[in-house]
């Protein structure tokens, strides 16, 4: 057979037995892997040290075979890190450009490791070693970033700042209880990550092609010498399913769409309608023509970026709906998704990090926003409520006609008369004024997780504990 080249192939000398000539180029191109899996080589690499040690207290192989094996591992292993490894695509993917390899430089015993052992629970295990791996470093980056976020909640408990619901001024809250709104959704997410992490730890290895092996193997071995909880318990469910994957991509998703909604915020408020933060200038960026600009690029890729890492889990979910049990060479699709997602994914913890960290809100501002916009006629109306013991509708209608009548007036509630609001409901008095200040206001929020700076401290600082308690 020839590539269109001319050029004539010899078979593959993995599994090229039955086979008279080699793969056309286009076939090389769409079947090779070996251009991104070269990532799982450390992992290939423990994974088959793992399997020769156990392949020779099996008894198996022989001690020497096994020895030779492992330190000849060891040697690619380094030559992968000192970037002086040959890849070749020919050989298609990592498993096999680590083989071959092994067979030059240890010869005839690199050809006994495949016993027991097929290429799917190969690339089953060094997949779930790789993710299991991503899902330590998001949670200990969105725990970076959880410290950041802390750190301005502390700063900012009591400062004031406008709430809104359809971005539309609501109510005043403070500036720390919008940060640890975020403490407690990327906490989630680190729960999500850990949650993951725990459910795909069990060791595919030995599953083999599908349906297990003929050989005295010791699966128990193998798995506790890759960190592994136990060997999964059906091998046709081994090497076939990537629910890891899709749980990976699934909890960093969730995780994107917070860090996409922070983003937005941050985009929103640097501008300079809102002016309620200061990004650093570590990351904005200027205009190459107008002069005054300081750009949250930064906020805006990461919103942005996000949409890789949704793009990610739908193709991967797409690539497992329609496929029957048990391996089709389909999944070597899921590889690519779950590596750009992953690198996506930390390198906008990366970037919200540093945001965060660095970022000066604006105090003044915040509290002014948080004045304007009639943001305490809920407090007008729980007032009229306790106070004046009105039922609440009414109260809300009374508020309603104040709101209405500031708005007339061009001020804002505090600035009404007593008269003024007398006239409209005669049951008010001097006292409502202490309510409609903002600092009163997010002060008598106290239920439990409500806005009130104490409320904040005691999150703050329950937080703070936690972190402690788990390092
Ligand atoms: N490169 C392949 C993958 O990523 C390895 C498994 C190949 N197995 C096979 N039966 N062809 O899925």
């Amino acid at each position: 057979m020839t590539d269109g080249t001319g050029d004539s192939r010899t078979s593959n000398q993995m599994w090229g037995g039955r086979f008279a000539a080699g793969p056309d180029a286009i076939m090389e191109a769409i079947n090779a892997s070996i251009g991104f899996d070269r990532r799982l080589y450390a992992q290939d690499i423990a994974g088959s040290r793992a399997h020769a040690a156990m392949l020779a207290a099996t008894g198996i192989l022989t001690d020497s075979d096994a020895a030779a094996i492992r330190e000849g591992l060891l040697t690619v292993l380094s030559e992968i890190e000192a970037g002086d490894f040959p890849f070749r695509t020919e050989l298609e993917d990592i498993h096999m450009n680590v083989e071959a390899r092994l067979k030059e430089i240890i010869g005839e015993p690199a050809g006994r490791l495949h016993t027991a052992r097929s290429r799917n629970d190969q690339v089953a295990t060094d997949f779930r070693l790789w993710v299991r791996d991503q899902c330590d470093q998001a949670a200990e980056a969105l725990t970076a970033l959880i410290r950041a976020l802390l750190a301005q909640a502390a700063a900012g408990a009591d400062w004031v700042m406008p709430g809104f619901t359809h971005l539309q001024t609501a109510q005043p809250v403070t500036w720390g209880h919008h940060m640890m709104a975020y403490v407690e959704m990327f906490g989630r997410d680190v729960g999500r990550f850990r949650d993951a992490r725990a459910r795909m730890n069990e060791s595919p290895l030995g599953a083999a092609a599908l349906a297990g092996t003929g050989f005295p193997i010791d699966r128990q071995m193998t798995a506790e010498a890759l960190g592994f909880d136990r060997p999964m318990a059906n091998s046709l469910d081994a090497v076939s399913d990537r629910d890891f994957a899709l749980e990976f991509l699934s909890a960093a998703s969730i995780c994107a769409v917070h860090l996409s909604r922070f983003a937005e915020e941050l985009v929103i408020w640097s501008s300079a309608q809102f002016r309620f933060v200061a990004l650093s200038d570590r990351f904005s960026t200027g205009s190459s023509i107008m002069p005054q600009k300081k750009n949250p690029d930064a906020a805006e890729l990461i919103r942005a970026k996000i949409g890789r890492i949704l793009g990610a889990t739908v193709a991967l979910f797409t690539v497992m709906k329609g496929l029957p049990l048990a391996y089709s060479k389909d999944m070597q699709e899921d590889k690519e998704q779950v590596f750009d997602a992953a690198d996506t994914l930390m390198l906008a913890l990366a970037a919200m990090t540093g945001m965060v960290a660095d970022m000066a809100a604006n105090r003044a501002n915040l509290e002014k926003a948080a004045a304007s916009g009639f943001s305490t006629a809920t407090d007008l109306a729980d007032w009229l409520v306790r106070e004046a013991g009105l039922p609440f509708r009414e109260a809300h209608h009374v508020t309603g006609a104040l709101v209405a009548l500031a708005e007339a007036a061009g001020c804002d509630l505090p600035d009404l008369g007593l008269t003024e609001m007398q006239a409209v409901h005669p049951a008010i008095t001097q006292e409502v004024y202490s309510v409609l200040g903002v600092h009163n206001s997010v002060a008598s929020r106290q239920s439990y997780g409500g806005t009130a700076p104490d409320q904040v401290r005691a999150q703050v600082a329950r937080w703070t504990a936690r972190l402690e308690g788990s390092e």
